[in-house]
């Protein structure tokens, strides 16, 4: 999902009906403002959460939403399906036809769960360079032997995409339960590297994406807002971006 960004005249055109050769007049006489400051270059850019006044008549002022769910099994990662419930028909909300999910868990599969109208985020979370750490407990039918987490760190050729996975991590908690840390999300990666061992994956959870833990007061179903201090990671990438 493309953040979405114009040129101050543009957006004052297509938003105002102001044609775009009045533009450089209206802004002259400072009727405009952007986050609360009078505008006067038109090349600024307007982001999708820019608050934008006219004559002191709001034009824009949509708040970015960032929201964390512990989704339920059974609920399926996609904004619409015609026969499953999904994670955002969980939401109580007006807006939650404005959401997309931040890297998506499978339908049997349960655990954190990142909603959002904000575009930079969800790209940010899945940008392979930021290699963000996703950590999942996952309880398999067969025992968990020692060859396991070699194989893991080492990486495995997915034939299908013609790929290598990067490095994870596996860590053996019992016979048959693994923590275990991706820093990419492939289709069905866990099941299918276990699926390597003939080892069926019964019940994969996930607890964490960064630093954003799975909320453990948070029941199969529900969703509270993320914090600021769980945002912190994404607004110092933002502020890394030119022209933020
Ligand atoms: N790996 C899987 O196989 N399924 C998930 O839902 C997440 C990671």
């Amino acid at each position: 999902m493309r953040s979405k960004s114009a040129r101050l005249d543009r957006f004052l055109s297509e938003a105002a009906g102001i044609r775009r050769r009045d533009v450089r007049r209206v802004l002259a006489q400072g009727r405009v403002a952007l986050n609360g400051f009078p505008a006067f270059d038109i090349q600024q850019r307007v982001g999708e959460f820019c608050q934008v006044s006219l004559d002191g008549e709001l034009l824009q002022n949509k708040q970015p939403r960032y929201l964390m769910l512990h989704k339920p099994k059974g609920v399926v990662s996609a904004t619409i399906d015609h026969q499953h419930t999904t994670v955002v028909d969980l939401l109580d909300e007006k807006d939650r036809h404005d959401m997309h999910i931040a890297g998506r868990l499978d339908l049997h599969s349960s655990g954190l769960l990142l909603l959002t109208n904000d575009g930079r985020f969800s790209r940010y979370l899945t940008l392979p360079e930021q290699k963000i750490a996703k950590v999942y407990k996952v309880e398999v039918e067969h025992p968990i032997t020692d060859a396991y987490a070699p194989a893991f760190a080492e990486g495995m050729y997915f034939g299908y995409e013609d790929i290598t996975t990067l490095p994870a991590k596996l860590v053996i908690l019992s016979e048959t339960v693994a923590e275990v840390t991706l820093v990419e999300g492939r289709y069905h990666q866990i099941k299918r590297m276990f699926g390597r061992f003939r080892n069926p994956v019964l019940a994969l959870h996930r607890l964490s994406i960064g630093n954003i833990l799975l909320d453990e007061s948070l029941m199969p179903g529900d969703y509270r807002p993320l914090t600021q201090a769980e945002l912190s990671g994404f607004y110092q990438h933002l502020n890394a971006l030119p022209g933020q």
